[in-house]
């Protein structure tokens, strides 16, 4: 039923995603799992992380899990030790399952095919590729607010040539039947979203939406030259969701976005927390799919006595 890895969110059928949906709710109302055995874990974060990481370690605890603690930036990686022998020697020490955020795009495919490999594996993103347990804890943020996914229209505004997130909700969200939107600036709009949605200009489209995912800059993925050129007040007023732009919203259209915020830049300070807003909620709701997503893992794996029942 479910996959011994977790690397990108279509690699799901819309019947496994409704049933991580489904897990991740029971999970939010208290249901416990119990382990045949002792599940061993290692969380390698390779890029910055607070959300990901600490809500993955939240959700291994929760689970019963053991973590291992190994931090790539004072491991032997910095004496040029690979990604796969750094995963085969952490599955040779008998961890089960790894949580891996790394810069490279698309990092998982050698490892995936690679047969030595029987550690599970679980993208916490890669490079602008994937981001799919964030995504798994977006499309739980708006099943909850919507009932499920019929006749929506989301919004996704930003750096959506860098963004992971961007990469990994189109494509799903799409595949749900949802209208898709895309803004921002021109110049980083990739062609291949044409698949999934249409673009439009963020005046339009933030008054057509029910669903607002504002994306952040990322500037640690441009070049120097780009960085240079790049004004947060110019970005904030040309694409920005502004006090002026919010008032145009549709009244039950919520504002969501994977964070870190860069406040006054995508998003007026002000408006971070507004009853609308859902972006703590996200976080939240981020431990309860990230529960699922090991949980479906050691379910694939025969590790569960007993998986909780479905509501
Ligand atoms: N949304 C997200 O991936 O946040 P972190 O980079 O803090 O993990």
């Amino acid at each position: 039923m479910y996959n011994s890895n977790f690397l990108n969110i279509n690699d799901l059928s819309l019947n496994q995603l409704q049933l991580l949906l489904d897990l991740a709710r029971e999970f939010r109302k208290g249901k416990q799992i119990q382990l045949k055995r002792p599940v061993f874990s290692a969380n390698l974060f390779f890029e910055n992380s607070t959300r990901t990481h600490s809500s993955f370690q939240m959700a291994e605890k929760k689970l019963g899990i053991n973590l291992i603690d190994i931090n790539p930036t004072t491991s032997s990686v910095q004496k040029g030790e690979t990604l796969s022998d750094t995963v085969k020697t952490l599955q040779a020490i008998g961890v089960d399952l790894m949580v891996i955020r790394h810069h490279e795009t698309g990092w998982y495919h050698s490892l995936n095919n690679d047969k030595k490999i029987t550690a599970s594996l679980i993208n916490g993103g890669d490079g602008s590729g994937q981001h799919p347990s964030q995504s798994l804890l977006d499309l739980l943020t708006i099943y909850d607010e919507f009932n499920g996914f019929a006749n929506l229209t989301i919004g996704i505004v930003g750096d959506l040539a860098h963004s992971r997130v961007a990469r990994s909700n189109a494509e799903i969200l799409h595949r749900l039947g949802v209208r898709v939107l895309f803004g921002g600036p021109q110049k980083w709009y990739p062609k291949e979203f044409d698949a999934y949605g249409e673009f439009m200009a963020v005046d339009d489209l933030i008054k057509e939406v029910d669903v607002l995912m504002l994306l952040r800059v990322q500037l640690e993925r441009l070049t120097h030259e780009a960085v240079d050129s790049f004004t947060a007040q110019n970005y904030h007023t040309e694409f920005g969701l502004t006090l002026q732009r919010y008032h145009t919203m549709k009244k039950r259209a919520i504002i969501m976005h994977p964070a870190p915020v860069n406040r006054d830049v995508e998003i007026a300070s002000e408006l971070v927390e507004v009853p609308q807003a859902r972006i703590f909620k996200q976080m939240e709701n981020g431990v309860y799919a990230r529960m699922a997503i090991i949980t479906s893992i050691l379910d694939a794996k025969g590790l569960i006595k007993e998986l909780p029942v479905y509501a």
